[in-house]
């Protein structure tokens, strides 16, 4: 693999050239990090099974962890789908461009190795109009994982991809942080009610709002539809505790036992009153609204692991609309090793 170009694109005054360039890349099979609004991807062609078996390579992916496939134009569903159910086509009349990922039934041109051989496919369209020019330049879906290594925090910049991917993919198109922050909410609409196999940047409320009563799957669900969910996710290096919402006392006292054990601990906080327990360059405040800790909470977690901590204890927050995919992630990151 030849080296890692980073081309930055200003969203004012975009660099058109650098989507050609990476148009071209992904006919001939090679891999692009994009943006969009949730996260940064790794982009192939996901028509072409060798593109996508490098995606796979470069990330170290479990073949059986399926990808999502990212579209421009309703148009391109025709080659994808089979099937979409009407809650389905409601979903994505209202929330595409957005941070919705469907399930549906594939047509037999998605190969076998983008859904890990399921017969279903997880389509979405992202709201970023780099992501948007660049597979309408490419005039194909894009396969596009979480640009990170397997295992590892999504990306929120390109740095991020940098860190993790330099030297694996052919190039990088950087256009800034992203909005969201984290990944897109994935739900089945194969099945009536539908099951939200990964809570995400669509929040639950405002799907059901359109559809009506959904399901979160439950871990064993999710394994049996959902091959990926089983692997670990979102792993920092150091080991990462949750403590309760406004919890001081637990605080206090997680950080007096792992420092008497020599251990160094970061921290990653929001409300007041824990706030107020600490400052410095260890301990972080992302204050309300929740939208700017989903934003900066995986980066603030690369930041923390690569100042070397030993320990990250992480505040958890309330579980409704954004707060069920921050917990989701904690939770699978707070996992043990
Ligand atoms: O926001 C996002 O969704 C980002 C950006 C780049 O678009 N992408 C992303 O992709 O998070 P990835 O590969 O990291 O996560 C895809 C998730 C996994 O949990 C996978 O198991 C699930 O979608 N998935 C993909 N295809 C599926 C299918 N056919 N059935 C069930 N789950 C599927
Ligand atoms: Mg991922």
């Amino acid at each position: 693999m030849p080296e890692t170009k980073f081309e930055t694109i200003s969203l004012e005054k975009p660099n058109l050239e650098a989507i050609t360039e990476a148009a071209e890349i992904l006919r001939r099979g090679g891999l692009v990090a994009f943006p969009t609004e949730t996260v940064y991807g790794l982009g192939a062609d996901a028509l072409n099974a060798e593109a996508v078996q490098k995606v796979f390579d470069a990330k170290g992916r479990p073949p059986d962890n399926p990808l999502i496939v990212h579209i421009a134009d309703r148009r391109q569903l025709i080659d994808l789908a089979d099937d979409i159910p009407q809650k389905g086509q409601r979903l994505a009349k209202e929330f595409w461009p957005g941070p919705l990922t469907l399930v549906v039934r594939k047509t037999f041109l998605v190969p076998d190795i983008v859904t890990a051989g399921l017969n279903t496919v997880a389509i979405r369209m992202p709201d970023h109009p780099v992501a948007l020019a660049l597979i309408e330049e490419v005039n194909s879906g894009l396969v596009g994982p979480s640009a990170n290594i397997s295992g590892r925090t999504s990306p929120t910049t390109a740095q991020h991809v940098l860190e993790d991917l330099n030297g694996r993919i052919d190039m990088i198109l950087n256009a800034g942080a992203t909005e969201i922050g984290i990944e897109s909410t994935v739900i089945d609409v194969t099945v009536d009610p539908p099951v939200i196999l990964r809570p995400g940047g669509l929040h639950k409320e405002t799907l059901e709002d359109i559809i009506g009563p959904t399901q979160v799957s439950t871990d064993a669900e999710a394994l049996r539809r959902s091959p990926g969910t089983r692997h670990r996710h979102y792993a920092p290096k150091a080991r990462m505790i949750l403590v309760r919402t406004g919890d001081v006392p637990a605080m206090r006292d997680f950080l007096k036992v792992n420092r008497q054990q020599g251990k160094s601990v970061g921290c990653i906080v929001h409300s007041p009153d824990l706030a107020r327990i600490e400052s410095g360059g260890f301990f972080r405040v992302l204050p309300a609204p929740l939208e700017f800790f989903a934003r900066y909470l995986f980066r603030t977690i690369r930041e923390l692991d690569q100042e070397g901590v030993d320990v990250i204890l992480v505040e958890e927050v309330e579980e409704g609309g954004l707060g069920l995919a921050v917990m989701d992630r904690l939770r699978r990151a707070s996992e043990t090793h």
